[in-house]
């Protein structure tokens, strides 16, 4: 016999035996009083399989007290063909465990090939057989010098949990949990373990500046940050980790939605004379390179949008020659760009917008473009995080949205062998990737990125991890795109719904006690992990700055650290 095998039952260990089989559950007849008493939902338990070598794994998910047949409600009595006159669980089948596969011992498998037989024993997985399968389940998934390892098990706390990095990151994943409850740490950890890989590339947007501080550094994470209007004189801004999102990267659509009031009756107008306009800067700014002839009105080419304006102002008060000698009559255009350019004139003049629109010499270089792409998405083997706590809300959706088109497109065009994966973490994604039946044109076009990305960025090595408090309010068409899920702690039943629904349904009801998890505790699930499990998520050794402040220590302390003059500087400059 071979002593390698992790189930080694005898009969006399058998807890009770199946006496009904569907394809993906089956229900048991428990021996014992003492033994129902002793089991609980979500345990595992070793199922015999009509294949020899083989035991089918289950996971409880409910216990049945036998009837007590002359105590009996009307209901009771209804529900009696469910429960039967045994002690019995309902086990949902989660995988099977083989002693052998070719030259491998102890193999878990995700499907199960063949389902028990009435009479089937079952046996309880605890104690050191369970940390053996756990470790067995873990050194299947395990693969490289770095896996991915996230934390440990609930069931079983020796057993370090991994994840399938290829496939959390292939089809991509979410991290879900009300406020407090552990994403940013586990956010984190999940970065800690991508720095160790030689070329790791990877974007990490930001919102609060959690992840900015000089605490949050270490070998392979690089940090930057978007241009507050304080940043906007500083000389070689790439180098200096400050990042320019010049309004010449948006396409034509984009524009659009920045700069046209489709309620305008001129719009049309407008949106022609724009584009004509444009297409001119971007010839010019090729005409001597080796795109001369080349680029489109969508091609990310700079372009002197205040050249641009004092054109739109000729128009507006061209006037022709009138019939008669001497005399003059209005344009063709005459008056019809008077808004569009005050609207336009806003935003060139608008602080808050200076990182798109306050450009310099730096940005307009033809050779910009390519420096910018090896900051964010250069193969240096960094994570980099990008520091967007200072770009105002309203336009929020339409830069990262942007950024990441780029990124999508820079991926797109090294065509799909070449392509270096890369991986978007999008912290706090309800702000940006939205669930919006209507919604201004502004943040619908930086939806459109993201909705992209997530039916197609498999294609071109582009993964996203979309994080948020309120899944319910994430775009739908993205969460749904999803294949994996760390779900910690949700509490709003909004929000619970949503991810339940997204959960494949041979679940069972391990995804009903979203609301009791502890903190930094998680419900696993997806294709990137063997086993949907309860996870302890390791806390982080390098730490986002939290964002949970204890009111009441801090109101007992003597001294507070405010410096409210700063603060007041600090809201007039719009700059921390
Ligand atoms: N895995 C963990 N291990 C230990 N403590 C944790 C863990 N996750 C979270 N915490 C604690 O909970 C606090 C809030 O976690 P955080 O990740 O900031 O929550 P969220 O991003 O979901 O709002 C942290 O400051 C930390 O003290
Ligand atoms: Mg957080």
């Amino acid at each position: 016999m071979d002593d390698n095998r992790i189930f080694k039952f005898q009969k006399q260990d058998s807890i009770g035996s199946i006496n009904s089989v569907d394809t993906g559950l089956a229900y048991a007849v428990i021996n014992s009083d003492e033994t129902l008493s002793a089991l609980q939902v979500n345990q595992l338990v070793a199922i015999e399989s009509p294949e020899a070598g083989k035991h089918i794994i289950g996971m409880i998910i409910k216990i049945y007290r036998k009837a007590d047949i002359n105590n009996l409600s009307i209901e009771e009595s209804e529900e009696l063909e469910e429960v039967g006159v045994y002690n019995q669980i309902k086990l949902v089948f989660i995988g099977e465990l083989r002693d052998k596969l070719g030259n491998d011992r102890n193999v878990f498998k995700r499907n199960v090939s063949n389902v028990p037989r009435i009479n089937a024993q079952c046996y309880r997985i605890e104690g050191e057989v369970l940390t053996d399968l756990m470790q067995s389940i873990s050194s299947c998934i395990k693969s490289g010098i770095h896996p991915l390892s996230i934390g440990k098990y609930s069931m079983d706390e020796s057993s370090v949990a991994y994840l399938d990095g290829n496939k959390f990151f292939q089809r991509h994943a979410a991290i879900v949990g009300s406020t407090g409850s552990g994403k940013s740490y586990c956010v984190a950890k999940i970065i800690e373990e991508m720095s160790h890989l030689k070329k790791v590339n990877a974007v990490l947007f930001d919102i609060h500046g959690e992840y900015s501080s000089p605490d949050f550094k270490m070998d392979g994470i690089k940090q930057y940050k978007i241009a507050s209007p304080g940043d906007l004189a500083t000389k070689d801004k790439l180098s200096n980790g400050i990042l320019m999102v010049p309004y010449w990267m948006l396409n034509y659509e984009e524009m659009q939605a920045l700069l046209l009031d489709r309620s305008d009756q001129n719009a049309p107008n407008q949106a022609m004379l724009l584009s004509k306009e444009i297409m001119i800067g971007k010839e010019n700014k090729t005409k001597s390179s080796t795109y001369s002839g080349l680029v489109t009105l969508d091609s990310p080419v700079p372009y002197d949008l205040n050249e641009v304006l004092l054109k739109l102002k000729e128009y507006d008060t061209h006037l022709d020659e009138g019939a008669k000698p001497g005399t003059t009559k209005q344009g063709a255009y005459y008056g019809k760009l008077t808004r569009f350019n005050q609207r336009l004139e806003n935003k060139l003049q608008d602080k808050r917008m200076g990182f798109m629109f306050s450009v310099s010499d730096e940005e307009m270089n033809l050779d910009w473009l390519k420096s910018f792409c090896h900051t964010v998405m250069g193969d240096d083997g960094s994570v980099k995080v990008i520091n967007l706590s200072e770009v105002p809300s309203d336009v929020l959706p339409l830069v990262i949205g942007l950024l990441s088109r780029i990124i999508f497109s820079v991926q797109q065009w090294s065509g799909q062998d070449k392509a270096h994966p890369v991986a978007l973490l999008c912290d706090e994604a309800h702000l940006y990737v939205q669930h919006l039946e209507s919604s201004d044109s502004v943040a619908r076009i930086g939806l459109k990125s993201f909705e992209r990305i997530a039916k197609e960025g498999r294609k071109y090595g582009v993964g996203l991890v979309v994080i948020s408090q309120r899944p319910s309010e994430v775009n739908r068409t993205v969460l749904s795109q999803c294949n994996n899920f760390v779900s910690l702690r949700l509490t709003n039943v909004d929000d619970q719904n949503v991810i339940k629904r997204l959960l494949p349904d041979n679940l069972g009801n391990i995804a009903d006690n979203l609301s009791l998890l502890d903190i930094g505790e998680a419900i696993v699930v997806g294709d990137a992990t063997l086993l949907p499990s309860k996870i302890r998520i390791d806390e982080p050794s390098i730490k986002p700055s939290s964002q949970t402040i204890p009111f009441w220590d801090i109101w007992a302390k003597d001294k507070s650290s405010q410096d409210l003059d700063e603060a007041v500087d600090n809201m007039i400059k719009q700059s921390k």
